[in-house]
């Protein structure tokens, strides 16, 4: 039997507005009318059946014929994806309805980032670029560091001055060197996409951006594989950039084409903190143009992005699919976090605490039913961002070590 080479089916870039195809180089947005471009594939080539790519090794790169490396010996390989996606026995039965949870904590550096500075990374390598960076509210920053700290490549940060002190440490760990902007994340993305112009670096989600992105497209294609190819009815997304929920949306489309999983309408939520919420606020108001905001102030700080580039592609697929887009006050999102905690053994950083507010909301009003399967995505861990939590004196008993102390006290 002769043997199929096992490789990226890319074929180029296609503008998501006009429609104009472009070789697969670097270029990052449509030269005659500025849309963003996403990465089409020889989908008649693809010839792999699901008993095959069950058997390939647990990572995002079993779905390498849907990514757009082409060039395999290239691939900067930490240990990303395959995450375990979970049966939320506890949290199902507090909240009314049937929830799985896919934690992407469990990723190498601790969020789903890892998934597209994998993808990212492996392209910079390709095209031989030594300087690698990122724009971040904190977690891409880690996993583009980390990636090119595996590649032996020069990594920069941008990221604002406000970032969790855990986020920073873990991206300086990792040799990076990290540039605190005064300001919003929107003004440090502002500076990279000038870096990237000036210095030549490649910024992974500037330079790279159409490739990038391909690598959030693997989440929904593992939730498939570990459903044993189904979808399920609905995905509660934590939205920022809007970038992930929109690659969700073509991953789920891809499945559907290649005949991989069954048609179903599979409803994406986006997740919002109110305190940042400018797609929600669109939705509220049936808009298709999501407006900006100038100061965000949440203490979901991961997904505070006030001028989120895939915005109004987002509000579209919401509509689209029937989904809904929620803004969650910071309470409720510590409440989501220790609910997560108490009832699952998971520990989420806020963005996950949005998510399971945001289901909470969404089975409250009746959008998700008791009968339906939703999967909540837990896109990074709670370690570090651990300042949120600080433990209260009530929660807290300090003893002399001796059994007498322990006894006297009222446990
Ligand atoms: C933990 C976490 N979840 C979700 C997101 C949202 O991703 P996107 O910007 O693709 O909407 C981010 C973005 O930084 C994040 O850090
Ligand atoms: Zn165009």
């Amino acid at each position: 039997m002769q043997r199929i080479e096992v490789k990226s089916l890319l074929l180029g870039l296609k503008c998501r507005v006009c429609g104009t195809v472009y070789p697969p180089r670097k270029v990052q947005i449509c030269m005659r009318c500025f849309g963003p471009l996403d990465p089409v594939y020889d989908y008649d080539k693809f010839e792999v059946n699901k008993r095959e790519i069950e058997r390939r090794p647990k990572s995002l790169w079993k779905y390498i014929e849907l990514l757009p490396i082409l060039d395999r010996s290239k691939i900067v390989d930490i240990g990303a994806g395959f995450t375990p996606l979970i049966k939320a026995e506890r949290l199902s039965k507090y909240l009314g309805s049937s929830l799985y949870i896919k934690n992407d904590g469990l990723n190498p550096t601790g969020s789903f980032k890892d998934r597209p500075a994998s993808v990212a990374v492996s392209k910079a390598i390709e095209w031989g670029d030594r300087v690698v960076g990122a724009a971040s509210t904190g977690n891409l920053a880690a996993a583009t560091a980390a990636h090119a700290a595996k590649a032996n490549l020069e990594c920069y940060i941008f990221a604002p001055a406000s970032t969790e002190i855990g986020k920073i440490s873990q991206t300086l760990a990792y040799g990076a060197k990290a540039i605190l902007v005064e300001g919003t994340y929107d003004e440090a993305n502002r500076i990279s996409h000038v870096a990237s112009e000036e210095l030549g670096w490649n910024i992974v989600n500037v330079t790279t951006r159409p490739y990038y992105v391909e690598g959030s497209k693997t989440l929904a294609y593992e939730v498939a594989e570990q459903l044993g190819w189904r979808l399920p009815d609905h995905i509660v997304v934590p939205t920022a950039s809007g970038a992930l929920l929109h690659a969700l949306h073509r991953a789920i489309n891809e499945l559907i084409d290649l005949g991989l999983v069954e048609k179903k309408n599979v409803k994406l939520h986006a997740a919002q903190a109110a305190g940042c919420a400018p797609i929600a606020n669109a939705f509220m108001k049936r808009s298709t143009k999501v407006e900006p905001i100038e100061n965000p102030n949440t203490i979901a700080k991961g997904i505070a992005i006030g001028d989120p580039s895939d915005g109004d592609y987002v509000l579209k697929v919401l509509y689209e699919r029937g989904g809904k887009a929620t803004a969650i006050p910071d309470e409720e999102i510590i409440e989501g976090i220790k609910i997560l905690a108490k009832l699952e053994g998971i520990f989420t950083e806020p963005a996950g605490g949005v998510t399971v507010a945001s289901a909470k909301r969404l089975i409250e009003d009746g959008t998700i039913k008791p009968d339906e399967e939703t999967v909540l995505l837990i896109t990074a861990t709670g370690l570090k961002t651990m300042e949120l939590i600080e433990p209260s004196r009530d929660q807290v008993i300090k003893i002399r070590p001796s059994i007498e102390e322990l006894l006297k006290v009222k446990l």
